[in-house]
């Protein structure tokens, strides 16, 4: 597996990947911003001008990578925020993923996070945020795994229940 920048090449792999959450009715697929129907040389350009900082406020760089399979298949995205703004602080943290459900259970999303984990830290960030769901027991197994630790459950005005906030570093 490796984790890459998307390019257009991957655009069959990316129909497929999108299409699975599709038919699992996974309508939203965190970290996944572009519209379906968004043309891929397009959403190559989105990511290389979020990466380096051409959006307005409240947008913050951010940094796209998709896990790409042995098989040339997209099996999960990550995308991390160079720095938090007050909406990341309170819900979204630095780093949000999404792994195919065919891919699941195989340390796909594991892996996501730790080479998140090593771009922030080359950027500088010592202390990286990662918010979770209180009921999404997979993704809190997985930033524990990457040594994150819970430091306080807060309630989402934008999203109507509570979220947990774990710090890793
Ligand atoms: C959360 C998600 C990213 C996990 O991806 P993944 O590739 O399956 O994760 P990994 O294989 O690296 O690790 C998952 C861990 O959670 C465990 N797990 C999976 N489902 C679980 C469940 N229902 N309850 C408890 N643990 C669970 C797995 O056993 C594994 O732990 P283990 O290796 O110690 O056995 C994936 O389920 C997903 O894409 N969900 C939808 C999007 C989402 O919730 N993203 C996170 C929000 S930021």
């Amino acid at each position: 597996m490796q984790i890459l920048p998307l390019e257009p090449d991957h655009e069959a792999a990316l129909h497929a990947f999108l299409a699975e959450f599709d038919a699992a009715g996974e309508a939203v697929i965190p970290a996944y911003f572009a519209p379906r129907d968004m043309p891929i040389e397009q959403i190559v350009e989105e990511h290389r001008a979020e990466e380096a900082g051409e959006r307005s406020a409240p947008m913050v760089p951010a940094s796209t990578r998709f896990a790409i399979g042995d098989d040339g298949a997209v099996l999960g995205v990550y995308n991390a925020r160079h720095v938090l703004n007050d909406r990341l602080r309170v819900f979204g943290g630095h780093v949000g993923y999404s792994v195919r459900p065919s891919a699941r259970g195989r340390g796909v999303a594991t892996q996501l996070l730790r080479h998140a984990i090593d771009l922030l830290r080359g950027l500088g960030t010592a202390s990286i945020l990662v918010t979770c769901d209180p009921t999404n027991d997979a993704s809190a197994r997985v930033i524990e795994r990457c040594g994150g630790v819970l430091k306080d459950r807060g309630y989402s005005d934008e999203h109507g229940h509570e979220i947990c906030r774990y710090w890793i570093g």
